[in-house]
């Protein structure tokens, strides 16, 4: 693994306006929280290109805001070939945004920068993926938001001990 800094980390899910902008900004608040910022640097972005452009999902916004996050102006993109080359450590959120990163993968090089985020699950927790909040009501919002919260923890733990070895 590198160690170089700034870390560059990239969440990756569907359409980047759910998962992986809460998980950049959760990322960013606990590694601001642990006086890491100077050494990590976070983007996210989505597999499927349909809401590029666009902000957040409001509902995901709102979750965020009802857990104490705040929101820092990210617009969606695709994930993008060079992004492997641009990103240390690429993060899916599920076994469908993994297989889509892993089918554009040149070599084992870019197939070893990428580690889904259940990677950072407790034992304890019951999902095997970061689930889909999209077609569900606010409480898969603010599950998804609990449970990056508790995951990024272990994240950010990782690279703190890495980075400042
Ligand atoms: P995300 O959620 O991948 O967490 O951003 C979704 C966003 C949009 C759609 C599905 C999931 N969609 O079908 O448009």
């Amino acid at each position: 693994m590198s160690t170089r800094t700034p870390y560059r980390v990239l969440f990756v899910c569907l359409g980047n306006i759910c998962r992986s902008p809460a998980a950049e900004i959760i990322f960013n608040a606990v590694a601001a929280q642990k006086s890491l910022s100077h050494l990590v640097k976070a983007d996210s972005c989505g597999t499927a290109s349909y809401h590029t452009g666009s902000k957040p999902d409001h509902r995901m916004l709102a979750a965020l805001e009802r857990a104490g996050y705040s929101y820092g102006g990210h617009r969606a993109r695709t994930f993008r070939r060079a992004d492997f080359s641009e990103f240390d450590l690429i993060i899916p959120q599920d076994e469908y945004n993994e297989q889509d990163i892993l089918s554009l993968a040149r070599h084992d090089e870019d197939r070893s920068r990428v580690r889904g985020m259940w990677q950072w699950f407790a034992p304890e927790e019951t999902e095997r993926s970061v689930p889909d909040p999209y077609y569900g009501g606010p409480a898969g919002f603010d599950a998804v938001v609990a449970l990056l919260t508790r995951s990024m923890e272990r994240l950010v733990a990782e690279l703190s001990a890495k980075l400042q070895a």
